[in-house]
């Protein structure tokens, strides 16, 4: 794919999405949030010259009326236009659902592409995860204890271990895993959600994040690979299942062994972009602010072929926006 220009086209699906959502910020309904940034990023997609199908989308086409796996997204499809590119797409469109009802930092909405199949069909299921920057990438192995990791990140980066800062989801599954970091010496940020945030973070030097650790989702993990593979970072990543249900639905989807770590390289593969606009503020990017008539966001957008990082602050007039910008989805 020229993947070129598409960057900066693809922008306007997650600033849609962050503007819809970013209205219901702290109305205390992560569902209605979610719903309209869906909405929103659903309808910009018609206006990019793609042929994309979701592999990492709002869930089974039985379960999710729109952005589904398998869905055929892109204005290239309209018009069967054989030079529009054939993408993958994974997107959330509200990554951190509750972060936005509760107006807690950090939610954004998230699209990443690759090329025809370079994505793993990840099940909805969770991922055990660690990431880390470019500096410490290589030096991290998730079959280690964390205190291992540390130690080799803190090497690697010319830090003790406790000036490192790792980012962790909040949840009592972790209660080990925090009281092994703090036996460590290391400092930690806990997060109620959005640990694809927190994985980029770990890329962005001004965030003061070194890594991140934990069981988060594995849709989520994948989002955040493609982050990893444009940062020069490093996520590794191993699927835990829930139930057997779930375990059932990965063997159908083609997952061979439960215990494989997936490297970046295995979870988002060839040339990647990704793109998300802020909802919340939050430590990576600008939520939406509302101007009267009008917004402003801020958004990264990269891609893995050339390592650029663009931040982008944008100052949207809704008089002159397509409906779904300006109204929020509905
Ligand atoms: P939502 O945006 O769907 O609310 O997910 C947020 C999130 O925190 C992800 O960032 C994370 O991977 C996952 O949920 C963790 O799942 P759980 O809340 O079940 O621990």
């Amino acid at each position: 794919m020229d993947d070129r220009n598409l960057a900066l086209e693809v922008v306007r699906i997650t600033e849609a999405a962050a503007l819809a959502s970013a209205r219901l910020m702290g109305r205390g309904d992560r569902k209605l949030a979610d719903h309209v940034a869906v909405e929103a990023m659903r309808r910009a997609f018609d206006t990019i010259d793609i042929r994309g199908t979701v592999v990492i989308g709002e869930g089974e086409r039985d379960e999710a009326p729109m952005l589904y796996i398998g869905e055929r997204v892109g204005h290239g499809w309209s018009d069967n236009d054989e030079d529009s590119p054939r993408v993958d797409i994974a997107v959330d469109p509200l990554e951190g659902t509750n972060l936005c009802a509760t107006g807690a930092p950090d939610a954004i909405a998230v699209i990443a592409i690759a090329d025809d199949g370079q994505f793993l069909n990840a099940p909805d299921t969770y991922m055990e995860k660690i990431a880390v920057g470019p500096e410490a990438k290589g030096v991290i192995d998730m079959r280690e204890s964390p205190t291992w990791n540390l130690q080799r990140i803190a090497a690697a980066k010319g830090k003790k271990v406790d000036e490192l800062a790792a980012v962790i989801l909040d949840r009592d599954r972790h209660s080990a895993l925090i009281a092994e970091v703090r036996q460590a010496g290391a400092r930690i940020r806990l997060i109620g959600d959005g640990d694809v945030s927190g994985a980029v973070m770990t890329a962005r030097e001004d965030s003061g994040i070194d890594v991140l650790f934990g069981i988060g989702g594995a849709p989520e993990g994948v989002i955040a690979a493609a982050a990893m593979r444009c940062l020069g970072g490093e996520l590794q990543g191993r699927l835990r299942f829930r139930s057997d249900e779930e375990r059932a639905r990965a063997v159908k989807m083609g997952v061979k062994a439960e215990d494989h770590i997936y490297t970046t390289e295995e979870l988002a593969s060839g040339h990647v972009m990704f793109a998300a606009t802020g909802v919340t503020r939050g430590y990576l990017l600008d939520g939406v602010r509302f101007t009267g008539g009008g917004a402003r966001t801020q958004s990264i957008v990269m891609r893995s072929k050339s390592g650029t990082v663009r931040l982008i602050d944008a100052t949207h007039r809704f008089d002159t926006k397509p409906s779904y910008f300006a109204a929020g989805g509905r």
